[in-house]
């Protein structure tokens, strides 16, 4: 088989299979969305929740009405802004999506990549593609070939390795169908970036960690993700004290490891090992080194593994996201 061939990967796509590819977030795990079977490998393969839908993937906004209905005018507004890119509408579904797709739920979430080898392959395969991320459901998501193998290796059917996803946090997902629209993920595009066009969205309260009434929309909220084995605490480098915890785990013979910034370093010189994840002002940086990180760190067999916490604006609320979910153990 030879590596990288698109061609291949496309005939994969519509006879019967599964294919892992970039996008410009994380790597996908990719079938047609008119194929029953392949859509429930999918699940299969990556030990999905059956009631957790897969977000569909088209190649341009003229596609849209083949997969949702009640499309209203604000979608186009955000399209003209945002589309192709990492923000995924949740819309009312077309009747034809089979219904694995939106695990039974009568919407669906539908992107338009902006990568070239995804914007590629949905093209040369001639149908919507839907696909979750390409890791084992608890996993982080994957951002290389390489993460993809690890986790899932001899199960799918075909990898396109496109080298590193540049984004590395996956696409922000809002639900379309109410009024005002509601934030259901943080992602790649930032809640204020959203505000420009919709000054009335609200965030769900499950993503600031509120007690709510209001039922989880998006199933993949209440599911651990991004948990390494490791069990992982966060601490506010301003509130907590963690000279003191470093003392305390060493009175009681317990090694400590911290995640942290360059700022804050000097509070950690006792510590028995510090990952940097760079400089507070270089948010690209940090969450490249922070997911990396989190991929690692089972490798070490620690005790108690201390991460920094981070503001909440822009891109931090979906990095701040994954952390709380990485240490939801
Ligand atoms: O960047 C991304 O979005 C990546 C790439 C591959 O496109 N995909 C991705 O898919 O992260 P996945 O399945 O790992 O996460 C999709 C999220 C889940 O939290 C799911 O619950 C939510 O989107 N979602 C999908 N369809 C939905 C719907 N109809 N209503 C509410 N939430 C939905
Ligand atoms: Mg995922």
């Amino acid at each position: 088989m030879k590596q990288n061939d698109l061609n291949f990967a496309a005939k994969i796509l519509q006879d019967w299979g599964v294919v892992a590819f970039p996008t410009e977030t994380v790597y996908g795990l990719w079938a047609n969305i008119y194929d029953k079977q392949a859509i429930q490998k999918i699940f299969t393969i990556k030990w999905r929740a059956s009631d957790n839908p897969l977000i569909v993937h088209i190649s341009d906004i003229s596609e849209l009405p083949n997969v949702a209905i009640d499309i209203p005018e604000i979608a186009y507004e955000l399209w003209k802004k945002f589309w192709p890119g990492p923000l995924t509408f949740v819309l009312k579904k077309q009747q034809n999506v089979v219904s694995e797709v939106s695990a039974g739920w009568d919407t669906i979430g539908i992107r338009v990549p902006n990568h070239p080898i995804a914007r590629e392959l949905i093209a040369l395969s001639w149908v919507p593609l839907a696909a979750p991320s390409a890791n084992l459901s608890w996993k982080p998501s994957p951002t290389s070939a390489q993460h993809v193998h690890n986790d899932l290796s001899q199960r799918v059917d075909y990898i396109v390795d496109g080298g590193e996803a540049n984004i590395w946090v996956e696409s922000t997902v809002i639900d379309l169908t109410v009024q005002p629209p509601v934030l259901l993920r943080p992602g790649g595009i930032s809640f204020e970036q959203l505000k420009e066009v919709l000054p009335n969205i609200e965030i769900h309260p499950h993503l600031l960690w509120q007690k709510s009434e209001k039922i989880v929309k998006s199933p993949g909220m209440k599911y651990r993700h991004y948990a390494p084995e490791t069990t992982l605490y966060l601490f506010s480098p301003e509130q907590d004290d963690i000279i003191a915890k470093i003392q305390d785990h060493h009175a009681q013979w317990k090694k400590i490891w911290i995640i942290g910034s360059k700022e804050m370093q000097y509070k950690y010189l006792w510590a028995d090992r510090f990952f940097l994840l760079w400089s507070r002002e270089n948010l690209e940086e940090v969450s490249h080194n922070l997911f990396a990180t989190l991929r690692q760190i089972d490798i070490y067999w620690l005790d108690s593994v201390y991460c920094e916490t981070f503001e909440t604006k822009w891109i931090w609320l979906a990095i701040m996201d994954r952390l709380k979910r990485a240490c939801e153990k």
